[in-house]
């Protein structure tokens, strides 16, 4: 019998660990890992590098329409280009990063991400982490995680990573940030970041990387 394609949803807020988790898990499995954030942070780069306004909801829309993707695995990652493009660096950018939340709240760029999002199980079986991936994207799967820590914890985890990255931050404004991000994400209307009905809620503050990774390949072999 032709093996089933299965898409596993890791969501949950900001530095919860949900990419190393994912990727991991991507790799343990021989599954496609997607980042779902990185559309969301596509759609910005592409509307600031065409002159448009982030706040400007029709003119974020309008940019992303009329440019054109393609998805793609490289790596065993899914990927895209925009204009034939690929950004990857550029995603992670301050001017990126400040703008994405206020662009993924737009219904229509929600949408279009979503649907793109769907199309990627043409490629095979998908690690797939983002926000909404297990309440959305694909409410139907079995394998549905919420991975979360607490708010300092997790806070440190991104600091350390901007510093790592060489980017110039203050831990108490990486908290901040991380706060308002949360903010954004819980109470916006469409799609806000839930724990999926059926979802296994993990809390990784005190665990390492390599027992999540565990706990999520341990629950998705035990359930094929
Ligand atoms: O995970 P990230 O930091 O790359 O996400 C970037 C933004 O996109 C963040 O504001 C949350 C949003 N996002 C979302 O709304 N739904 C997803 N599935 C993934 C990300």
């Amino acid at each position: 019998m032709l093996e089933q394609v299965k898409t596993i949803a890791v969501d949950g807020p900001s530095a919860s660990g949900k990419s190393s988790v994912s990727k991991g898990v991507a790799a343990e499995l021989g599954f496609i890992y997607v980042d779902s954030g990185a559309l969301y942070r596509g759609v910005t780069w592409q509307a600031i590098r065409k002159g448009a306004d982030p706040q400007d909801a029709k003119a974020v829309v309008d940019a992303m329409h009329a440019a054109d993707w393609h998805f793609f695995v490289q790596d065993g990652a899914a990927i895209f280009s925009i204009d034939g493009d690929v950004p990857v660096q550029e995603l992670r950018e301050k001017d990126v990063r400040e703008a994405v939340a206020d662009v993924a709240v737009i219904p229509e760029v929600r949408t279009f991400v979503v649907e793109s999002l769907r199309t990627l199980k043409n490629f095979g079986s998908l690690v797939m982490e983002g926000r909404d991936i297990g309440s959305v994207v694909f409410p139907d799967s079995p394998y549905k995680f919420y991975l979360d820590a607490d708010p300092e914890e997790r806070a440190m985890r991104r600091y350390r990573e901007l510093v790592a990255a060489g980017e110039d931050e203050k831990a108490h404004e990486v908290m901040e940030s991380l706060k308002k991000r949360d903010q954004i994400d819980s109470t916006r209307k469409t799609d806000p970041l839930v724990v999926a009905p059926g979802a296994h809620k993990i809390d990784s503050t005190s665990m390492t990387l390599d027992e999540v990774i565990e706990t999520i390949v341990g629950a998705v072999k035990g359930n094929s």
